[in-house]
C-alpha cells in the first residue's frame, strides 16, 4: 500500500512535527494527569481545577470524571473569552441554501444573540439541568440555541430535521424535555422541509407519551405559512426585540451535562448519549486545533449537520471555543449543481475543509469536470469522517479536489467518543489511504478477538480503547446500566466500540466497519433493529430482518427481508407502501434500498435470526454461507437465494 510521506509544505508552519507527535503521545499515555492536567488550562475556568482524571471501566463500577472540581461556562468560553481580542473577526459565515444568501455573523454579535436567546428561554422558565429540544436546518439560530443553552445551564438535545415526528416526539419524551426550538420550514436543494409542521405532530406524540411541552420557540426562516398555537408558540424575531443583549454565564461543574445526542446503536430504540462540560470541551477544541492544523484568521468548513455529533463537536464547539471562523452550510452538495461545494470553497476562501466519504463519492461520480472549473487554490488541509473512505475515492479527494497540494486527515470516533480519536495530524503524520493512521493524544486502541484476547501485531480484530480520555461519552441518559450494558460488558474492563479494525506492519489503524448490527448509510448511522421494529409496526408484517450491504455511493445501503402476514401478497405497490412507511416511522435517511419478501427466515432451532447469512445473501455472496445445518430449517436459505438471484 502506498505511503504518502509528510510533505515539507505540510510541515512548514505546522503546529506539531513527526517526533513532537511521538514526545506528546508517548507522554499523554504514560502520564494522562501531566498531560491532561496541563490541556486542561487552554479552557477558561471560572474556578481552576485540582482534579485531572478519576477514571474507572471496572465492570459494575464504570465512572468517568475529568477536571471534576473545576468550573466554567462552555458558551462564555465560546464567546466572551474571545471579544476583546477578534470581537469584530467573523465566528459563523452562513452560506444559504440559495447562493445568493450569504452572511458573516462576528464573535460579538454572535455574543448577543446567544445572549437574547438564553434570556428568552429563561423567560419562559428554563432553568440549569433542564432539557431543551432543537429541531433546526442549517442556520445561525442552531448554534445560537445551542449556545444559550449551554450559557444558562439547560441541557440540549438536537435532533437532526431530517428526522420524522415520530423521532422527533420519541426523544421529546425521552429527555423529558417542556421546550422545543424549531423553524417555520428548512430550506434544502430548493425545496423546503416542513419542520413546524412535524413539530407539531411530534409534540402530540410526546404529550400521548406522558411529555407536555409548554414552550415552542419558532425561528421564521422561508416566512411559509405554518400553524401557530398561541400561549405555547412564540415566534424567535419578536421575542427577542423584548430580551437585553446580555446575560451572565451560569458557572457549571466540568461534570454538569452540556448535551444529550440520540444514537443509534444495536439493539432497541436509539439511546441519549450524554456529554459532560469540562472534559468534552476541552476535547473537541484540541483535537480540533491539532488534527485540522488549524492557524489565525483561516477559515473552516465542516459540512456535517448541526444534528450529529460532527455537527456538534466540529461546527459549534470546536471551532468557537478556538476562536475560528467557522462556515455553516445550509444546502446541499449538489444544488444548483455538483460544484456547489468547490464554488463555496472559492467564494469563502476556504482553509480547511471537512466532509464525509459518500459526498465525495457522490461528487466524484458526477464527473471531474466540475471541479476543475473552480480554483480551490485557498484549501491547505482536507479531512473526512463518518465511515470508512475507499482508495479510490480517497485517491480523488487527494489528487482532483486537492491536488497532491492538501494532506487528507480521515478521523475515525463516534457519537460516543465526543472528539477524534484514531487521525493523521497534517504536518506529523504520513498518509495512507484508507487508514485513519494513528492514535490521538491519550487514546489507547486494542484489539482483540472474539473471546476478548489481546491481539498483537499486524493483525485485524475487535476494536476497544483500554483507558478514558475527556471526551469520553459519561453515560446514557437515564440509563448508567445500559451505558455500561453496551459499551463495557462485551469486554469487560474496556470500551469496546462496535467497529473492526486492522493494525498494519507499520502500527497503522485501518477501521473496517461495524461488526454489531449498526449500519452505515450515506455516513448516517442507523439501528438495524430500529428499521425492523418500523416494519413490523405496519399491520401488513409479521417479521422483519434487516442487513446492510455494500452500496456504491451510500458506503452501505438498507436491505430489508419482510415476512407478511398470512394471507397478504407480495406486489411492488406493498413494497412502495413499507418504504413510505419506514420514511414515515424514521426519516428519509432510513428509506430501504431493498425489499425481499421472504416467506421464512433462517433462524437457529432456538428462534434467533441467523443475520451472519441474511447479510451474505444481501451480498451476493452464496458461496460463504458457512455452517447452515444449525438451522431449524435449512431450505429456507435456497428458497431466499433462489430469490435474490431472481431479482438480478
Ligand atoms: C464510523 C460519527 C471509518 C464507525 C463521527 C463509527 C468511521 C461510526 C470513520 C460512528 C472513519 C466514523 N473511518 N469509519 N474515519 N468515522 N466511522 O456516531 O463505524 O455517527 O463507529 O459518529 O461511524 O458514527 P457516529
Amino acid at each position: 500500500m502506498t505511503t504518502i510521506p509528510v510533505k515539507d509544505a505540510w510541515k512548514q508552519g505546522a503546529l506539531l512535527s513527526e517526533a513532537d507527535y511521538a514526545a506528546w503521545y508517548r507522554r499523554s499515555v504514560e502520564d494522562p494527569e501531566g498531560f491532561w492536567g496541563e490541556h486542561g488550562k487552554r479552557v477558561d475556568w471560572i474556578t481552576p481545577f485540582t482534579k485531572v482524571k478519576n477514571t474507572s471501566f471496572a465492570p459494575g463500577n464504570v465512572s468517568i470524571k475529568w477536571f471534576e472540581d473545576g468550573v466554567l461556562n462552555v458558551s462564555a468560553n465560546c464567546l466572551d473569552r474571545h471579544l476583546e481580542s477578534r470581537g469584530e473577526q467573523t465566528a459563523i459565515l452562513f452560506e444559504g441554501d440559495d447562493p445568493a444568501d450569504s452572511r458573516a455573523i462576528s464573535y460579538r454579535e454572535l455574543h448577543g444573540e446567544v445572549c437574547r436567546m438564553a434570556n428568552v428561554l429563561k423567560a419562559h422558565g428554563v432553568q440549569k439541568g433542564d432539557r431543551v429540544t432543537i429541531y433546526l436546518p442549517m442556520i445561525p439560530e442552531a448554534a445560537y440555541a445551542m449556545l444559550a443553552c449551554a450559557r444558562i445551564g439547560a441541557v440540549h438535545s438536537v435532533v437532526f430535521g431530517g428526522f420524522s415526528p415520530d423521532a422527533l416526539g420519541g426523544r421529546l419524551a425521552g429527555a423529558g424535555s417542556s421546550v422545543l426550538i424549531t423553524a417555520d420550514e428548512g430550506r434544502r436543494g430548493g425545496k423546503s422541509v416542513p419542520l413546524k409542521k412535524n413539530a407539531d405532530r411530534a409534540v402530540e406524540i410526546a404529550a400521548k407519551a406522558g411529555q407536555v411541552v409548554s414552550t415552542v420557540l419558532v425561528v421564521q426562516r422561508t416566512g411559509g405559512d405554518v400553524a401557530v398555537t398561541p400561549g405555547r408558540d412564540i415566534w424567535w424575531h419578536e421575542a427577542r426585540e423584548t430580551v437585553e443583549a446580555s446575560c451572565e454565564p451560569e458557572p457549571m461543574g466540568a461534570e454538569d451535562p452540556l448535551f444529550i445526542l440520540y444514537t443509534s446503536g444495536s439493539t432497541g430504540q436509539p439511546k441519549g448519549v450524554l456529554h459532560t462540560s469540562g472534559g468534552y470541551l476541552v476535547y473537541a477544541a484540541m483535537t480540533h486545533q491539532y488534527v485540522f492544523d488549524l492557524r489565525e484568521g483561516e477559515v473552516y468548513w465542516c459540512t456535517a449537520d448541526v444534528g450529529w455529533v460532527t455537527g456538534h463537536s466540529y461546527i459549534v464547539y470546536g471551532p468557537l471555543a478556538n476562536g475560528a471562523t467557522t462556515l455553516m452550510f445550509e444546502g446541499v452538495p449538489n444544488y444548483p449543481d455538483a460544484s456547489r461545494f468547490w464554488q463555496v470553497i472559492d467564494k469563502h476562501q476556504v482553509n480547511i475543509f471537512y466532509t464525509a466519504p459518500t459526498a465525495i463519492r457522490a461528487l466524484m461520480g458526477a464527473g471531474d469536470a466540475f471541479v476543475e472549473k473552480t480554483s480551490r487554490k485557498s484549501l491547505r488541509v482536507l479531512g473526512s469522517v463518518g465511515e470508512p473512505i475507499n482508495p479510490e475515492a480517497w485517491n480523488w479527494y487527494y489528487k482532483i479536489v486537492g491536488e497532491e497540494r492538501c494532506p487528507i486527515v480521515d478521523t475515525w470516533w463516534q457519537t460516543e467518543t465526543g472528539g477524534i480519536l484514531i487521525t493523521p495530524l497534517p504536518g506529523a503524520i504520513a498518509l495512507k489511504p484508507g487508514s485513519a493512521t494513528r492514535p490521538f493524544f491519550g487514546v489507547k486502541p486494542e484489539l482483540v478477538d472474539s473471546e476478548g484476547g489481546v491481539l498483537e501485531g499486524a493483525v485485524s480484530g475487535n476494536l476497544c480503547i483500554t483507558d478514558s480520555w475527556p471526551g469520553q461519552m459519561r453515560t446514557v441518559y437515564g440509563d448508567h446500566e445500559r451505558f455500561e450494558q453496551t459499551y463495557f460488558s462485551t469486554y469487560p474492563g474496556k470500551y469496546f466500540t462496535g467497529d473492526g479494525a486492522r493494525r498494519d506492519e507499520d502500527g497503522y489503524w485501518w477501521i473496517t466497519g461495524r461488526v454489531d448490527d449498526v449500519i452505515n448509510v450515506s455516513g448516517h448511522r442507523m439501528g438495524t433493529a430500529e428499521v425492523e421494529s418500523a416494519l413490523v409496526s405496519h399491520p401488513k408484517v409479521s417479521e422483519a430482518a434487516v442487513v446492510g450491504y455494500p452500496h456504491d455511493i451510500k458506503g452501505q445501503g438498507i436491505y430489508c427481508y419482510v415476512t407478511l402476514m398470512t394471507g397478504e401478497e407480495p406486489s411492488e405497490a406493498l413494497k412502495k407502501e413499507l418504504v413510505a412507511h419506514v420514511r414515515n416511522e424514521i426519516g428519509p435517511i432510513a428509506s430501504p434500498d431493498q425489499i425481499q419478501f421472504s416467506p421464512g427466515l433462517p433462524k437457529t432451532r432456538s428462534g434467533k435470526i441467523m443475520r451472519r447469512i441474511l447479510r451474505k445473501i444481501a451480498e451476493n455472496d452464496f458461496g460463504a454461507l458457512g455452517d447452515t445445518s444449525t438451522l431449524a430449517d435449512p431450505a429456507v436459505v435456497d428458497d431466499l437465494i433462489e430469490h435474490r438471484q431472481n431479482k438480478e
